[in-house]
């Protein structure tokens, strides 16, 4: 059985991957320093497997601690990288810790991976480094352009690394650009816990509608596109996670076609702002409580993949609609609110 190292494996898409990984037959390793997650998510993926994950709580931003991990599980195949502080707002008034944090992570997962001939790494990185793009859908080999927060910097920062560090070291890495994932694991045990208030869509009209925010404010209804509201490709957190055990048998069976490799995560669909609410709607039954406010800093305008490349190469593609992806989003919610 191949030993796979989740970092940040307690978040919200660490923990559907790694049931996705135990699923496909991989033994599930779990890091994580808890900073935005719960270790009860341990117990929550062993409740929908019925395998238990080895979890190990460390701060692999920190040297000695990254190296004690990688010390002490020399059976470490593969990796996924999901550690990261994620809040593109918190990064603004952040910077250095943003950077010192999510490059530090995998600057030391690297070295340690150099160090012990581990081969392979999945990096979750993002569509954010395509910035506002002039053609659509869009396509992997289309140009980056600078980012819009230190968060975004750090995903490009991370990919630029990743370039260098996999030309010399015996290294192979895919970066996955996910679009935006929502939703939760059908089961309704697994799904997003955002800290504080979400900044996000979706944990935002689930919160409001069980009655935890007053309202949801739609940012701009003032956007050249079809209703006003900005464009998105909402893509579901487990076909999400299904992209991730592919990208890791891609490894193992030895198909890669370069030392780094770059794909879409997407759907290859856009989705409103206010058509995200009309299904949510749909799908709830209930009545959102929403207004109309002013555009949001640094909102790009549309976006949505060009899926075909990871189509071709991974053999995957989303096949969950928006409707189960606002579904499950709901279903975690009212999940949560029996605790
Ligand atoms: N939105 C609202 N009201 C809210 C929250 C969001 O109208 O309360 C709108 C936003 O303006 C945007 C859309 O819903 O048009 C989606 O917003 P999200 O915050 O859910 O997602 P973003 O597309 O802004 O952010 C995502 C990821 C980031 C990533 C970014 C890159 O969450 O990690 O894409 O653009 F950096």
């Amino acid at each position: 059985m191949r030993t796979i190292l989740v970092t940040g494996g307690t978040g919200f898409i660490g923990t559907h991957t790694a049931v996705a990984l135990q699923q496909k037959g991989y033994n599930v390793v779990i890091a994580d320093n808890l900073s935005n997650s719960n270790e009860d998510s341990v117990d929550r993926i062993e409740k929908i497997t019925g395998i238990r994950a080895e979890f190990i709580k460390v701060d692999l931003s920190k040297e000695l601690e990254c190296k004690l991990l990688f010390e002490t599980h020399n059976n470490i195949e593969g990796i996924i990288n999901f550690a990261a502080f994620k809040a593109v707002g918190e990064s603004c008034e952040k910077p250095i810790e943003y950077y010192k944090n999510n490059l530090g992570i995998l600057l030391n997962i690297l070295e340690n991976m150099k160090k012990h001939n581990i081969k392979y790494i999945v990096h979750s990185s993002s569509c954010t480094v395509y910035g506002q793009p002039d053609k659509l859908p869009i396509k992997e080999d289309s140009p980056t352009q600078f980012a819009e927060s230190p968060y975004g910097n750090t995903k490009q920062m991370a990919e630029d690394i990743l370039h260098f560090t996999t030309q010399t070291n015996n290294i192979k890495a895919i970066a996955l650009r996910y679009f935006n994932p929502i939703g939760a694991h059908d089961s309704g045990i697994i799904g997003e816990l955002p800290n504080g208030i979400p900044n996000n869509l979706m944990p935002f009209i689930t919160q409001t509608a069980i009655g935890k925010r007053k309202a949801l404010t739609v940012f701009g209804n003032d956007y050249p596109t079809p209703d006003g509201t900005c464009i998105r490709d909402y893509i579901h957190v487990v076909d999400l996670a299904e992209a991730h055990v592919v990208a890791m048998d891609r490894f193992f069976e030895n198909k890669n076609k370069s030392n780094l490799e770059y794909f879409n995560i997407g759907t290859g669909n856009g989705f409103s702002v206010l058509e995200v609410i009309k299904s949510f709607e749909k799908t709830s039954g209930i009545k959102l409580n929403y207004v109309i406010g002013p555009r949001r800093a640094g909102d790009i305008i549309q976006i949505w993949a060009d899926t075909q490349y990871a189509e071709k190469e991974l053999g995957w593609k989303a096949k969950k609609t928006l409707d189960q992806m606002t579904l499950s989003s709901w279903n975690w919610e009212k999940e949560l609110s029996k605790k």
